[in-house]
């Protein structure tokens, strides 16, 4: 299959095309903005070709749709913190640029995935989400990921274009940009760096490894129904303290640098997804959180040179603002 794979410069995207690449021989054209969060070191070993647009940008876009096969859209604001400083780019991206990418689509009769997750449910006390529960999101980024997915949904319905909708819940593994959970609590571990655990750190996530996502991802792709929402959920649920406190284990470090800091504003408390269905479809995940963690964090020792460039500059700019303290171990 040759496939369009919009903000495959990111964090799953990459790792999805190079699953492709390497396991099904797939061809793969690269769309990106290369935001922040996009970058093209994440790609240095997988063969593509590349686009530089927005998704947002309809000439570029339907330029790019012209001999694929299919259309898979990571491209995203991804982090909640960011949302709650600066919605705008949310908004524009996944409105806008959600719909451009489907008239693209539209035009050609292409299959279209689209990636999206599990905070479009919301919080969930107990039990676990199916693809039935509303859609009831709580920040601008999990409200904006929610009407992108309405306005696929949308598409298939009224004008028969193949959709199908893969709803993942958190993912961690090599390349995640460090203003998540894992890879800023592993570099800030690595560093000697404080480790800001927000409010009472018992807030519960539910944890895939990115390349169970990737190949739920793809399973979906070939044998989605058309017109239907799938969950891709990780095998284990962890309370966010816990997860620091493995990463202290693994790290060598002393739990002393663990810091409780100001809450998230409307801070989910769990999330927990149902995966029956994708399960049916034939999908697994293979990796459960423990091992997944350790090479998560040995991948990031054995690759200074990957994260070195991010933890500089504008990262620490980022991490000032939002935590008010400055990173010590790096210049900053
Ligand atoms: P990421 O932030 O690492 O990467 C996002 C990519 O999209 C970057 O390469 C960026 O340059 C690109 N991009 C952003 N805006 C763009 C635009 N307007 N036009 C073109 N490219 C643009 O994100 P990620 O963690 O890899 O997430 C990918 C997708 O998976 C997102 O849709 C996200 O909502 C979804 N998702 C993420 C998680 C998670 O835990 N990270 C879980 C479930 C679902
Ligand atoms: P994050 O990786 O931002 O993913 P999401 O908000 O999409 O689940 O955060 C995961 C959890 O970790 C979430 O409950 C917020 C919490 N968290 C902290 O406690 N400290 C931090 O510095 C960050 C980035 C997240």
């Amino acid at each position: 299959m040759r496939l369009l794979v919009c903000g495959g410069a990111g964090f799953i995207g990459s790792n999805f095309a190079r699953l492709r690449v390497r396991d099904h021989g797939d061809e793969v054209v690269i769309l990106d903005k290369l935001t922040y969060a996009g970058r093209k070191e994440n790609l240095a070993d997988v063969e593509h070709e590349f686009v530089h647009a927005d998704i947002a940008d309809a000439a570029k876009v339907r330029e790019a749709m012209a001999d694929v096969d299919a259309v898979v859209n990571f491209a995203a604001e991804t982090h909640v913190d960011r949302s709650i400083a600066e919605p705008d780019a949310f908004v524009t991206t996944h409105a806008v640029g959600t719909y451009v990418l489907l008239e693209a689509a539209r035009e050609r009769s292409l299959r279209y995935l689209q990636v999206s997750t599990d905070e479009v449910y919301g919080s969930i006390a107990e039990g676990s989400f199916t693809e039935e529960s509303p859609l009831q999101p709580s920040s601008p980024y999990s409200a904006t990921k929610a009407g992108a997915d309405l306005l696929v949904a949308s598409y298939a319905e009224t004008f028969g274009l193949e959709t199908v909708i893969c709803r993942g819940s958190n993912n961690y593994g090599p390349y995640q940009y460090p203003e998540k959970l894992i890879p800023l609590m592993v570099l800030n571990a690595f560093h000697g760096d404080k480790l800001p655990v927000y409010g009472d750190g018992m807030q519960v996530r539910n944890w895939l490894y990115v390349e169970d996502f990737g190949r739920g991802i793809g399973h979906v792709l070939e044998h989605g129904v058309p017109g239907e929402v799938y969950n891709v959920g990780g095998p284990d649920e962890c309370p966010n303290l816990e997860v620091v406190r493995r990463i202290v284990a693994l790290t060598g470090n002393d739990e002393s640098i663990i810091e409780y800091v100001t809450d998230r504003p409307g801070h989910d408390r769990r999330y927990s997804l149902g995966s029956e269905k994708v399960r049916a479809l034939g999908w697994e995940a293979q990796v459960r959180f423990d091992e997944g963690l350790e090479a998560t964090v040995q991948w990031y020792k054995d690759n200074a040179a990957w994260w070195e460039p991010i933890r500089s500059g504008d990262y620490l700019e980022y991490y000032q603002r939002q935590y008010g303290t400055a990173l010590g171990g790096c210049g900053g």
